[in-house]
């Protein structure tokens, strides 16, 4: 495994299979590597010939009063996970390399971004589409591969791919959970004990609208009372959207059948998310 820290380095090592005709996937992480991330890795192994990780903690993503400096870093053990799962390249590039401080341009998915985490987040969502098309045109991967966990994030990506007629398949892989139902997520770290029990709410919320479904709820106005009133019970966590949509256009859904729940809660200082498909 090499660990590349300039974009020349990582374009030139994705070149190379390319013109062989080997399919060159790429796995865009901002590191703190748990088992979610290596699902996806898992994915791309099983698809593609060569396999590319970004580690990134992208700056211009992060808010001004959000987590940026204290995002957890863990890059060493990170590159012996990845060893272990035979990924052939490491992108790992520092600030000054990805973002020149005269930079103006910026990737906007006008719309999309502003719906579910975009609300709360402004600027966010311009931020995670700029670094991916960065990402993808210095690796200039066949295939990229994408969570379900940060479901609007997948949309927009898939909206931009589109627009922009980026030369790439993206790649939607399940969320992965901890036992208990928790969505894994590099934040979980923030947790404290008691934290940890309260995020529990999230999934459970969602489950609960789920089974609602299953036994025949339509109204979506009842559906998600279901899931308010299951996070209002919880007082230590702090609703930011309870919605349920359209999973391509992140509008609120006029149809329960095909929908997508996705709610986003602060649990102490730290902001989780989760989201799952209602389907028959
Ligand atoms: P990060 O939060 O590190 O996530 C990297 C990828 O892992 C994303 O596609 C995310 O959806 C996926 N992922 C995270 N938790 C997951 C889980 N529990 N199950 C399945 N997949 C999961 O998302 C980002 O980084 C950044 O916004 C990025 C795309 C790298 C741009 O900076």
């Amino acid at each position: 495994m090499r660990v590349l820290q300039t974009i020349r380095e990582m374009h030139e090592a994705s070149r190379a299979p390319k013109r062989d005709n080997r399919r060159v996937g790429l796995v865009p992480t901002m590191g703190a590597l748990h088992d979610g991330h290596i699902s996806l890795v898992r994915a791309a192994k099983a698809r593609c010939d060569v396999v590319a990780v970004s580690i990134f903690v992208n700056p211009t993503q992060f808010g001004p009063s959000e987590d940026l400096s204290r995002y957890p870093r863990t890059f060493d053990r990170d590159c012996e996970l990845l060893a272990q799962e035979n990924v052939d390249f490491v992108f790992a590039p520092a600030i000054d390399k990805m973002y020149d401080n005269r930079a103006t341009t910026w990737v906007e998915v006008a719309g999309l971004s502003e719906r579910l985490d975009g609300k709360s987040r402004p600027g966010h969502f311009r931020g995670v589409a700029t670094v991916v098309a960065k990402l993808f045109h210095i690796v200039e991967p066949d295939l990229a591969f994408f969570g379900q966990k940060d479901a609007a994030q997948l949309v927009i990506i898939r909206r931009m791919v589109r627009d922009l007629n980026f030369p790439v398949e993206i790649v939607a892989c399940p969320i992965v959970r901890e036992p208990d139902g928790l969505a894994m997520s590099s934040r979980n770290a923030y947790l404290s004990c008691e934290e940890r029990q309260s995020s529990l709410v999230l999934n459970r919320s969602l489950r609960e609208v789920e089974t609602a479904f299953k036994a025949g709820e339509r109204q979506i106005e009842l559906l998600l009372q279901r899931g308010t009133r299951t996070i209002a019970a919880q007082p230590e966590v702090r609703l930011d959207y309870f919605e349920i949509v359209d999973p391509e256009t992140l509008e609120p859904a006029v149809e329960a059948e095909g929908s997508m729940v996705a709610v986003a809660a602060y649990v102490g200082t730290t902001r989780l998310i989760d989201n799952l498909l209602l389907k028959e």
